[in-house]
């Protein structure tokens, strides 16, 4: 894991949801729960789920607003994080909080039924590692989630990441967390991360089918939603 990228989300995690909600006037949190809705469109019902990557909880939240009845565990390494997740969560029941890495999950194989990750495989140091851990701890029949800035390939996308998250995010963001290389990195680690359609080929490599994907904002994010075989 690197130590680098838990100490910056450690740092910025005080103001990570208000710059979140700011920056993309709350398109985040429609974002998420379009992505719940694509999971279960098919009347798919969430028992068990791993919200990997979980940062400040908005997924697994989402997850629970939907199917109030799951079992959420939040699983993320920064624990300052966790620490807001918990607060967010306010008692709310079915919801528990591990301080884990992703690329090595304290879970047994087969131990969830359903997993949600938002802009969390971005920053693993291997993102095949990561998708074949989501898959160990997946059951067969499940299904993974995964909400994401992948490397923008259409010409609105490519507009946007270059005027808003390559200049504004890093302006703004930056000026409110105080921390400008943070929300520098968020914008190279979209830029050279892979596109929607190698994660999908990815995946499907690695122990899922039926992967489908939903672009939003005209594809500045997709959701790719894969069950696990
Ligand atoms: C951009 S935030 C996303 C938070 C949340 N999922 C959301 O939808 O807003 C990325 C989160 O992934 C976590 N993260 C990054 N790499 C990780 C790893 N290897 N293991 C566990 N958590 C990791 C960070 O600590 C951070 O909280």
């Amino acid at each position: 894991m690197s130590s680098n990228i838990q100490s910056m989300f450690g740092r910025i995690a005080g103001t990570y949801d208000q710059v979140n909600h700011t920056l993309s006037f709350n398109q985040d949190i429609q974002w998420r729960k379009a992505s719940v809705s694509q999971m279960t469109k098919d009347g798919y019902v969430p028992k068990k789920v791993l919200d990997l990557c979980a940062g400040t909880g908005d997924f697994a939240l989402a997850v629970k607003e939907t199917t109030p009845g799951a079992q959420v565990t939040l699983a993320d390494f920064a624990k300052p994080m966790l620490t807001l997740a918990k607060k967010k969560a306010n008692s709310q029941t079915g919801l528990s909080f591990v301080e884990a890495d992703a690329l090595k999950l304290p879970f047994q194989d087969m131990a969830f039924d359903t997993l949600v990750c938002g802009f969390g495989v971005r920053n693993l140091d291997s993102l095949e590692k990561g998708v074949k851990e989501i898959a160990r701890v997946l059951k067969p029949g499940s299904k993974a989630v995964i909400l994401e800035f992948f490397k923008p390939t259409g010409l609105f996308a490519k507009l946007a990441y270059t005027f808003y998250v390559g200049s504004v995010m890093p302006a703004r963001g930056g000026a409110i967390s105080n921390d400008k290389a943070a929300y520098e990195y968020l914008h190279n680690s979209a830029k050279n991360f892979v596109t929607v359609k190698e994660f999908k080929a990815l995946m499907e490599k690695n122990g899922f089918k039926e992967v489908s994907i939903e672009a939003r904002m005209m594809g500045v994010a997709y959701s790719v939603v894969g069950i696990r075989k």
